[in-house]
């Protein structure tokens, strides 16, 4: 029996938020949502799972927002997120891009005052049962939450051909597959727990893209750059 790979279990406890784009019966994305969850809570930390269902806003209007205020969705969201000290996404990729129910939910939140998405700590991740993983809808959604002030992590996890990505304990079929999926939550938690609790580490994160170091990727550096 193979032992699945395990992320540090001795950081300081942290709480995550993960939103799923998708809340459809057998959504892939949702699954792999409840992956994050799982190995969150296997290091120690919490998660809360939602999904953009339970979060339903109805679609951007001025008027009603003038009207009635940012619909309850958005306002379930931001205390979500106040709650949280990061947030991790699994989201489809629809005509390579972000589905609109997400986009549309961002567009509430950003309504909100303070914006709840300033200076939050996202994961981006995606599943499909295409080539591409959801890849392409992963860069669109980085636009919104980046211009919304977000810290959103340099590595991003797409599954390909999802359909046949899942064991039936939920876990990735791919070994290599799933233990760079809990790598890339570990480096990720790696961050919040620096910035958290160890403030002065936070400004190095863009530098810090958490990979060990490797003979095949690491960049060639002969301090000789002109
Ligand atoms: C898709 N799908 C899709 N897949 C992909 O890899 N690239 C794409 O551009 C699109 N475009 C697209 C548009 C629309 C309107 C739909 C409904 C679907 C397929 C999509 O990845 C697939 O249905 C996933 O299973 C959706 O995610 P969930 O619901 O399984 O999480």
């Amino acid at each position: 029996m193979t032992t699945q790979p395990l992320g540090r279990t001795d950081r300081e406890p942290l709480d995550l938020l993960v939103l799923s784009g998708s809340a459809r019966e057998g959504s892939l994305n949702y699954r792999l949502a409840q992956l994050a969850v799982k190995t969150v809570r296997e290091t120690g930390s919490q998660a809360r799972l939602v999904t953009v269902r339970e979060l339903a806003v109805p679609d951007y209007d001025g008027d009603a927002e003038a009207a009635e205020g940012v619909p309850d969705g958005a306002l379930r969201l931001k205390e979500l997120l106040e709650d949280a000290d990061a947030m991790v996404i699994a989201s489809p990729e629809y005509n390579a891009s972000m589905p609109g129910v997400l986009k549309n939910l961002i567009d509430w939140g950003s309504r909100i005052r303070p914006q709840p998405f300033h200076g939050k700590h996202t994961l981006v991740m995606s599943a499909s049962p295409s080539m591409s993983g959801g890849n392409r809808g992963l860069w669109a959604l980085r636009v919104p939450l980046e211009h919304l002030g977000a810290d959103v992590y340099p590595d991003m996890f797409s599954l390909a051909q999802g359909h046949q990505g899942f064991k039936a304990d939920g876990t990735l079929t791919d070994e290599a597959l799933q233990s760079r999926f809990v790598d890339n939550i570990d480096n990720f938690m790696n961050l919040v727990e620096a910035a958290k609790h160890y403030p002065c580490v936070k400004k190095a994160w863009v530098e810090y893209l958490g990979e060990r170091p490797d003979p095949a990727i690491d960049r060639e550096e002969s301090g000789t750059l002109a």
